[in-house]
């Protein structure tokens, strides 16, 4: 492990190898649920969503300078998981490509448009199925660009991808692992509707109010809680993030499948990517 960074505590001081390594043995759990199926469908199979003033459509290479010029906004990017602008013209490129056929399995991505003009004025989606690594959920995310906030335009936007979102094919109920903090009161072997996490810089006011003032679903608040930041220029400063999770509404129920009950279920996981 040399050459490794080194894992500093929240108060600052640098952990002790094996404890460093302690941090990452949290046993996750097995429960049951159902997924969207990998390897997503592909952006081209997408349907658009329609709200009542946008039109979210997979992202193609026409859109690289208005997508280009939206993550170039610093205060759009600025509390997003990758907290800086993109470099050049060419980190967007390569972005984008990464999102078309047939890379997009893993990405469920929008590019947000208004359907009075065209503009594209935001991204929003799953950015990564494949790493599930803070819940075990997968995550939502968003961004609009600045001249369009506070204009409700994040209202509409967050409740349509959720609602496309539980709507994607699911196969049957599988096992799949999540983290201890993400299950409640269930224990390893229980099942559950799949949920979507959303989890952002709990400073971002206008995403609480969104997500706080959704009913259907309504999103269960999980807390406020500092951690150690990871993220791209921040390494090891503190950061209070907020998070909720939002259960399918669907349930667990239209996707069991005859493989998919109880007696059975442990045969399945062998075909699970995680
Ligand atoms: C988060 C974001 C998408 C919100 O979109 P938006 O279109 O501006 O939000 P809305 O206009 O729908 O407003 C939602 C609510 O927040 C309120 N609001 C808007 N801006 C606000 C602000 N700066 N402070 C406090 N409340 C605010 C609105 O009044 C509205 O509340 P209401 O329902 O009581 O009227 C947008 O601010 C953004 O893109 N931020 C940068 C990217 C980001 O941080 N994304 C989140 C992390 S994934």
């Amino acid at each position: 492990m040399t050459g490794t960074k080194q894992i500093r505590s929240a108060r600052g001081e640098v952990l002790p190898q094996e404890v460093a390594a302690k941090l990452n043995t949290i046993p996750w759990y097995n429960l049951f649920t159902s997924l969207p199926d990998r390897p997503l469908p592909p952006s081209s199979q997408r349907a658009h969503i329609k709200t009542a003033r946008l039109v979210l459509r997979p992202l193609d290479l026409s859109d690289l300078e208005a997508f280009h010029s939206l993550r170039t906004q610093p205060e759009v990017m600025a509390k997003t998981f990758r907290p800086r602008v993109d470099r050049d013209m060419d980190e967007t490129r390569t972005l984008l490509q990464s999102l078309q056929p047939p890379n997009d399995g893993n990405s469920w991505r929008f590019g947000v448009f208004l359907a009075s003009t065209g503009e594209l004025i935001g991204d929003g989606g799953v950015y990564n199925f494949d790493d599930l690594w803070r819940t075990g959920w997968p995550e939502l995310e968003f961004m609009l660009r600045k001249e369009h906030w506070g204009q409700g335009y994040g209202k509409e936007l967050i409740p349509a991808l959720m609602e496309a979102w539980f709507n994607l094919p699911r196969s049957g109920v599988r096992k799949h692992t999540l983290h201890p903090n993400a299950i409640g009161e269930l224990e390893p072997g229980d099942e559950l509707p799949d949920n979507l996490a959303i989890i952002f810089d709990a400073s971002i006011d206008a995403a609480r109010k969104i997500v706080d003032g959704l009913t259907d679903p309504k999103p269960d608040y999980i807390a406020d809680w500092e951690q150690i930041d990871w993220r791209e220029g921040k390494e090891f400063m503190e950061i209070t993030l907020a998070g909720w999770l939002v259960a399918n509404p669907h349930g667990l129920d239209p996707y069991r499948t005859e493989t998919g009950y109880l007696s059975d279920r442990t045969d399945v996981e062998d075909n699970e990517k995680e």
